[in-house]
């Protein structure tokens, strides 16, 4: 069975036909090529499918994409600037190598902005509560935490 849905992404509002069983994660990495949402499980473990949906961080695995008619979604692919300048956060996993293969860094990223926009202080046993939902195979988390800390600097300072 399938069904039209109308949704906001990255600022765009697109309406589609979706299977009403299609996983919200499918639809943006298959419908819409919206690639850098990661799938590493599917079954809500992983936390590489994260994104944003209405200004909150969720699983896109977890969700059908019929669930998110009417919602208003930020991928990976929406956080840098117009001009393509990277989003404080994404410069700060890079400044602070964050990342090793890359793999979960969307997830992680999506999770520390939506961290930092909903909690006012980030100690690391903070940012390593928070970041519980992700899983990373390869850095062993300090440069994460280091990189979470330095991108919520720079998110309060404006820049
Ligand atoms: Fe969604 Fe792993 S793919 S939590
Ligand atoms: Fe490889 Fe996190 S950088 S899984």
């Amino acid at each position: 069975m399938s069904q039209r849905i109308t949704l906001k992404v990255n600022g765009k509002t697109l309406t589609r036909t979706v299977e009403t069983d299609q996983l919200l994660v499918q639809f943006l990495r298959e419908d819409l090529a919206l690639t850098g949402t990661h799938v590493g499980c599917d079954t809500g473990q992983c936390g590489a499918c994260t994104i944003h949906l209405n200004g909150r961080a969720v699983k896109s695995c977890t969700l059908l994409a019929v669930q998110a008619n009417g919602a208003e979604l930020r991928t990976i692919e929406g956080l840098a600037a117009a001009d393509g300048s990277l989003h404080p956060m994404q410069a700060a996993f890079k400044e602070c190598h964050g990342l090793q293969c890359g793999f979960c860094t969307p997830g992680m990223v999506m999770s520390a902005v939506d961290l930092v926009q909903h909690h006012g202080c980030h100690s690391e046993t903070q940012v390593r509560e928070a970041l519980e939902g992700n899983i990373c195979r390869c850095t062993g988390y300090q440069n994460i935490v280091r990189a979470v800390q330095t991108g919520a600097a720079a998110m309060k300072g404006g820049q």
